[in-house]
């Protein structure tokens, strides 16, 4: 099965219209490699403008909420982000599951609820440290992604991201063995959960420190197939080198 690689930025809360440029400048980026599927998951509030110069790049959106409206003061739905103009939006990063306290069945309720309205989803799973220290790290992921996968997931709409949540933010990775055993482990969950040739053909990413130095060693690891960005995504200069690396393998 041959799985086109995905490298989507996310903005997290970083980005006024000031950084308008710099989506230009990642889409170019994005164009410049036609072999790798490129995405830019910003604030909903650039998600219309960001849109507007991406070109045919997909703009996301970072969470939406199960509902498809309703008294969520703060809260955005499916259907906003995808009038904005967002083509996909992440679910389940392990900030809101820590900050906002979403659990599995939220994440799988905000994934369905993507998906009733045209967007693509990355759902992310990923362990803590001493969750890891405890040898209980596949436990954990493949639990989480049991619980938050949504009905009808299907490689044409849904990638997984595992973001070992300790790698996020810290410049610290997992080697490439654990990177390819946990991939493994994922790919072998879906497999029991949707069948061996949907499991084939859906996308892993792998999120947590990826930069251009390491982007090539980490999307070579077995079973991954692409990368889920912060840091290194907030502008063209550090995203386009991982953007090629993805296109070199
Ligand atoms: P960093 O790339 O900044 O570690 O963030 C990863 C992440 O959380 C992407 O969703």
């Amino acid at each position: 099965m041959m799985r086109r690689k995905l490298v989507a930025g996310n903005w997290k809360m970083h980005g006024l219209k000031a950084a308008l440029p710099e989506v230009a400048a990642i889409a170019r980026a994005a164009a410049a490699n036609p072999g790798v599927d490129v995405a830019l998951c910003v604030p909903a509030t650039l998600i219309a403008s960001a849109a507007g110069v991406a070109g045919g790049m997909p703009v996301g959106g970072q969470d939406c909420h199960a509902a498809e409206q309703g008294a969520h003061t703060g809260c955005i739905s499916a259907a906003m982000l995808a009038e904005a103009g967002a083509a996909l939006t992440i679910v389940g990063h392990s900030e809101r599951r820590a900050d906002q306290g979403e659990t599995d069945a939220d994440v799988k309720g905000k994934a369905e609820a993507a998906h009733r309205h045209g967007l693509r989803a990355i759902l992310c799973v990923g362990e803590m440290l001493d969750q890891r220290d405890a040898g209980q790290a596949e436990a954990v992921v493949t639990a989480q992604l049991a619980g938050s996968l949504p009905e009808g997931a299907a490689a044409e709409w849904l990638a997984i991201a595992y973001e070992p949540v300790w790698a996020i933010g810290t410049g610290r990775t997992p080697t490439a063995a654990d990177v390819a055993a946990m991939h493994g482990a994922i790919r072998a969950k879906l497999g029991e959960l949707l069948g061996a040739e949907a499991a084939a053909a859906m996308r892993v990413l792998y999120g947590g420190s990826v930069n251009g130095a390491n982007a090539a060693a980490l999307l070579g690891c077995a079973d991954v197939d692409g990368a889920l960005v912060g840091g290194a995504s907030l502008t063209a200069e550090k995203f386009g080198p991982i953007v090629e690396a993805a296109a070199g393998l």
